[in-house]
């Protein structure tokens, strides 16, 4: 089941609501629109793929999408935080994320879902409930981590990847001043090649990511000469995002695990395999059979177990992406050469993936057209000054008429996170459609008095 769909007659819908409609509603301007329940069923597909193995955490990677509502959202559901700066850290607290304790996760097997314990003690008449063990953690990654941020991750009992020597010393410096042991993971870069766009490839020797191999008893050298500061408790790897071979994941997989055999092999206690996140979606809509969560954790899921390991995945993407749409208003129709524009009033400023990565976001009209408006191909762009600001090139569409609902799907991750103010755009509200079909803000659209406040008293 999925969230967006078109009715015979030719009108979009998210879940039972129609788009249009909620365009009429809300401002005339670019928006974008999520269904909570999609959220739900997502979180469910890795709930479900992951059970039978014991204390394994959905490390939500909060960059994806950093929506307040939808990370208290995920929160309940029972996913963890997965965290590249301070501020995404003190975002996850702000949301009731809790680093340190692993919380008990209730499966309610009802029409509802699954709920937290604090719903689950006050509801009744649910048919069967189980109990299953994810535990919601927060996990500091990056190559870049700064000191200011990693003392608050010790502080907070974040566990913390780490990625250099010179990361590894201020991680140190971070135990001391909080007072308190980190518990750390080793982020190694396996050298496995994910096979997808250079800018999304991260577990490839040459990155910037991660430990090498080569340099593995040197990093475990130095957490041995600081028992007061540093505890080991796992291993970490990341290969890239937008990833469509599970088999990619499992020769990292066996990579890793051999790691954590050399690991064990010198008396640490290890007990967590995180094995990144980067599972891609179907963006081109085409049918195509996807690996799913199932897919992802089925083929790690012996190697975790023959080692008795806690399986720690960070999905942003796969759990996101296809719970929304940047809605947009068409504002003409141009040609120009042998070219044929379709000029919407959204741009590279709220959606940049098609720019920065050549990326396909699948695009449609919300409402049917006209029988006599003929098909054409067309490039979609937006209005900001630049020849990199489209949204779809080459795409068959029917002729829009002005004022036409045209929605980018699969933009709940990596859009609104990477949305900017070029041109002054400002950034868009967003909205969700709720389980009962209600409609409702989640975040406020920038508007030009946001950007003259930065200026107040200067
Ligand atoms: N863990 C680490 C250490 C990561 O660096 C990332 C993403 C993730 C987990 C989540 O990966 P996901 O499941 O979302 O693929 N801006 C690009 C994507 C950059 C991904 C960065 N790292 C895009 O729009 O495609």
């Amino acid at each position: 089941q999925h969230c967006f769909t078109k009715s015979p007659d030719g009108f979009l819908y998210c879940e039972d609501t129609k788009v249009q409609d909620i365009m009429e509603k809300v401002e005339k301007r670019p928006f974008y629109l999520y269904s909570k329940p999609q959220i739900t069923r997502n979180v469910e597909a890795y709930k479900e793929a992951l059970e039978g193995l014991k204390n394994s955490i959905i490390g939500y990677s909060i960059k994806a999408n950093n929506n307040l509502k939808i990370l208290q959202h995920l929160r309940k559901l029972g996913c963890g935080a997965v965290l590249v700066s301070g501020n995404e850290l003190k975002l996850a607290l702000h949301a009731g994320f809790d680093p340190t304790k692993g919380r008990t996760i209730y499966t309610v097997l009802s029409p509802v879902g699954l709920l937290s314990p604090d719903s689950v003690e006050s509801l009744t008449g649910f048919t069967k409930w189980e109990l299953s063990s994810t535990m919601p953690k927060c996990i500091f990654n990056g190559n870049g981590k700064i000191l200011e941020d990693l003392i608050l991750a010790a502080q907070e009992g974040v566990f913390v990847n780490v990625d250099s020597e010179f990361d590894l010393e201020n991680i140190v410096t971070a135990a001391k001043v909080a007072g308190r042991k980190v518990n750390v993971l080793l982020r190694i870069n396996p050298d496995v090649d994910p096979q997808v766009h250079p800018y999304v490839a991260t577990g490839n020797k040459n990155s910037k990511f991660g430990i090498r191999n080569e340099k593995l008893q040197w990093f475990l050298d130095a957490v041995k000469a600081h028992p007061n500061e540093l505890k080991l408790v796992g291993a970490h790897c990341h290969l890239g995002s937008t990833i469509t071979k599970v088999d990619i994941f499992r020769d990292a997989a066996v990579l890793m695990v051999n790691y954590i055999d050399e690991i064990r092999a010198q008396g640490f206690e290890v007990d967590y395999l995180n094995i990144g996140g980067g599972l891609g979606i179907d963006y081109y809509h085409s049918g195509a059979v996807l690996p799913t969560p199932r897919d992802l954790i089925d083929t790690v899921r012996e190697l975790v177990l023959s080692r008795n390991l806690n399986l720690v995945i960070e999905p942003g993407r796969s759990l996101i992406a296809n719970t929304c749409c940047l809605v947009n208003r068409v504002t003409g129709v141009k040609t120009n050469g042998t070219k044929n524009f379709i000029v919407i009033d959204g741009s590279m400023a709220e959606l940049i993936r098609p720019s920065l990565y050549d990326a396909y976001q699948h695009i449609e009209l919300v409402s049917p057209t006209p029988p006599d408006a003929g098909v054409s191909t067309f490039d979609v762009v937006g209005p900001v000054c630049e020849s990199a600001d489209f949204l779809g090139k080459e795409r068959e569409l029917p002729t829009p008429a002005k004022g036409t609902g045209l929605v980018v799907h699969d933009a709940g991750a990596y859009c609104m996170s990477m949305a900017s103010t070029y041109n002054l755009k400002m950034r868009p509200p967003e909205y969700w459609v709720e389980e009962d079909g209600s409609v409702t803000r989640i975040r406020h659209g920038e508007t030009f008095e946001d950007h003259i406040r930065f200026f107040e008293g200067l």
